[in-house]
């Protein structure tokens, strides 16, 4: 823009009368170049990002001369940021990186929208600066919204070299004054401690840094309770919006992700949503539940793009006060808005497909299970989704293409929309039967295009009938028992939660006080599993400074006679496993070696994270005739590592199968 038609604009702005009940909008979107910044203007709101490096350091809304915290130590503003490292970094840490770009371009500037882009090219001088990727960031801000989209383009090129990507994401840091009171669920919302309650001596580190003990916050009301960013996780398919409120005057920050299809993981996966600082994130790639599998590792040279969003920062107000806490209510009716609107139409870049250059995919799913019935039984609420392709299961580690999920109906009819372009897998998996399905058949999806998979049969493992079964094929472990927090370690907002118990911290440390002398033993028919099997399988009762006694679990029960015609299959699934290794003994709880073990596996570090899932695992042992008694029988279940308190497995769920029968019989 020149400066004459830039002067025009502020004379028709002043002229103007901006009201928010006009039917005809009386707004003006315009863009300000600075030197060393841009801002956008739509008459609702202000941005304010530097250029060329493209973080925002300013957002004025409703009287509030900046909505973001500037003085922070380290972290302030908002910003893309991603965690990398070197290949052969075990583990998941890497460097911090704060994506400054080199370049600026208006992509778009008309009466209707702005849209910037940030530019930061790979430079090979920079080896072991940054990581090898281009990265372009985009900002939209559209007339008479009240908010801004962001997204970024990522691209590893021919000539980069192999890196590892621990974490993409959006932080936003938000005035530390104003912003007090965060939502990111209709009962997970409170008022948050102050960034400086959680260092010491205000604040007392507990297992790990993440969680800290408020001994004397500024707040007396805080007193005694726990902080630690994990309790706000969130699975990928709920975490759509969250954010914070200042309660005077009454302002609304939200961080709304109309889609999951740029997230890595598929539906399940868990991440951060807002937390005390008070930060607000959009959290595109982590290793948060899930661990090392979750970093993407690149081959040198390998080429690969990916779209990132857009996401919606969308601010909002109301005219009383003393409904400041209704702002949560309209953005989660905003977020409905936007899922609608997906995929958005207005995004400049060719990288974005529009929904004419996307394609869809339906048909009906049926679960064929013939030691419950004759019939397909309608695999009603499953999750089916198309991600890149790989292996049944597969989706659960995937981080490098797009993935696409639904849930069927009650009869199992599926339909997928807005699908990019490509080649997938179908993967599914059904609430009450252990396994992963994938559809044999690969999927093209094209511009347009509507595939019919028709009736598709997905049969679950299963070698014979039902013995006995423990818990819920449901890949979590929250049907089992959750203990009362220890009364020391307590988040307020938890308590007389049913669905959140397992969020308090510290309730690992509450088997040892339940089983002080014994391990768990459950008893197939007079045992529930509700009330005596412990969520998570853990070290427990400390032996020495960092030494902690492995756990050995029984399950006991009845044979009246042994089928001598085949093997009996033990089905074991877990929900989350953190360095840890299985072992099952049959009635022989010193054999060795074990009659089944796991190896060394997972690394979802979900127990200290206060979840009741990671990764899912199924395990099948086959169990011959000759292992088993006529009478009791006792399975060992043993964690055998014993380094951390917070290392250990969470079953999902534990089935053992009689011989198969023969046909005649069912
Ligand atoms: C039973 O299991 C054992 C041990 O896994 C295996 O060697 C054997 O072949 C199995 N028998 C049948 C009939 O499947």
């Amino acid at each position: 823009m020149n400066i004459s038609s830039w002067q025009l604009l502020q004379v028709l702005f002043c002229i103007m009368i901006v009201s928010n009940h006009s039917q005809i909008s009386t707004r003006v979107l315009q863009l300000l170049q600075q030197e060393d910044q841009v801002v956008i203007d739509n008459g609702i709101f202000q941005l304010r990002l530097t250029n060329p490096g493209g973080n925002i350091i300013g957002i004025q809304y409703n009287g509030i001369e900046n909505l973001l915290e500037l003085n922070n130590p380290s972290l302030n503003g908002g910003f893309w940021d991603l965690n990398w490292s070197v290949p052969g970094t075990a583990g998941t840490r890497g460097k911090f990186d704060k994506i400054e770009g080199n370049s600026f371009k208006v992509i778009m500037e008309t009466a209707e929208q702005i849209e910037l882009s940030f530019t930061r090219t790979w430079n090979p001088s920079l080896q072991g600066e940054h990581s090898p990727l281009n990265i372009d960031k985009r900002f939209i801000v559209l007339r008479d919204s009240p908010g801004f989209y962001s997204y970024a383009i990522y691209e590893h090129k021919e000539d980069m070299p192999e890196f590892n990507l621990n974490e993409a994401r959006i932080a936003f840091m938000l005035s530390i004054e104003k912003f007090r009171y965060m939502a990111m669920e209709d009962d997970r919302q409170r008022l948050m401690p102050l960034p400086k309650d959680r260092v010491p001596p205000r604040g007392k580190e507990l297992a790990y840094p993440e969680a800290v003990l408020l001994v004397d916050p500024v707040e007396p009301e805080f007193k005694g309770e726990v902080d630690d960013k994990y309790q706000y996780s969130c699975e990928n398919k709920d975490n759509k919006v969250h954010g914070f409120i200042c309660l005077d005057p009454p302002v609304g920050f939200w961080q709304i992700t109309p889609s999951n299809e740029f997230r890595t993981g598929g539906p399940i996966k868990q991440d951060l949503t807002s937390h005390v600082n008070p930060t607000t994130l959009a959290m595109f790639v982590s290793t948060h539940y899930g661990g090392e599998d979750f970093v993407i590792k690149f081959g040198s040279g390998e080429p690969w793009k990916k779209v990132f969003g857009p996401v919606f920062i969308y601010l909002n107000t109301v005219s009383d006060k003393n409904d400041a806490r209704s702002l949560w209510d309209d953005a989660k009716e905003r977020m409905h808005r936007e899922v609608d609107s997906w995929p958005y139409s207005f995004p400049s870049s060719e990288d974005f497909p529009k929904a004419d250059q996307r394609g869809n995919i339906h048909g009906r799913l049926v679960v064929s299970d013939r030691y419950i019935s004759k019939e397909y039984l309608s695999a009603k609420g499953a999750f089916v989704g198309l991600a890149p392709p790989g292996d049944a299961g597969s989706f659960q580690r995937e981080c490098k293409g797009y993935q696409f999920w639904t849930n069927s109906d009650d009869e199992g009819y599926f339909s997928i929309q807005n699908v990019r372009p490509g080649n997938y897998n179908l993967y599914a998996w059904v609430s009450g039967f252990i396994g992963d399905y994938r559809y044999e058949k690969s999927i093209a999806i094209t511009a347009a295009s509507d595939v019919d998979t028709g009736e598709i049969v997905y049969e679950p493992p299963r070698s014979g009938p039902t013995l006995w079964e423990i818990g819920i094929p449901d890949r979590s472990a929250a049907e089992f028992y959750i203990p009362e927090p220890n009364p020391q370690y307590i988040n307020k907002l938890f308590i007389n939660q049913p669905t959140n118990r397992f969020r308090q911290y510290g309730l690992w440390e509450r088997y040892a006080d339940l089983y002080p002398d014994q391990d768990l033993v459950f008893t197939v028919g007079s045992s529930d599993y509700r009330k005596d099997w412990f969520y998570a399988q853990v070290t427990s009762r400390k032996i020495g400074d960092n030494t902690y006694k492995p756990t050995t679990w029984k399950i006991k029960f009845n044979l009246d006679s042994i089928d001598q015609t085949g093997n009996y299959t033990l089905r074991i699934a877990l929900s989350s496993a953190t360095f840890s290794i299985l072992e099952v003994r049959v009635n022989e709880e010193e054999a060795n070696p074990p009659h089944f073990s796991s190896g060394l596996i997972g690394s979802d570090n979900t127990i200290a994270r206060h979840g009741v899932h990671g990764l899912y695992w199924l395990f099948s042992v086959e169990v011959t005739a000759r292992q088993l008694l006529q009478g009791e029988n006792i399975i060992y279940l043993k964690q055998e590592r014993s380094f951390s308190a917070l290392h250990g497995i969470m079953y999902d769920y534990i089935r053992l199968e009689a011989p198969p029968l023969s046909a005649m019989h069912y």
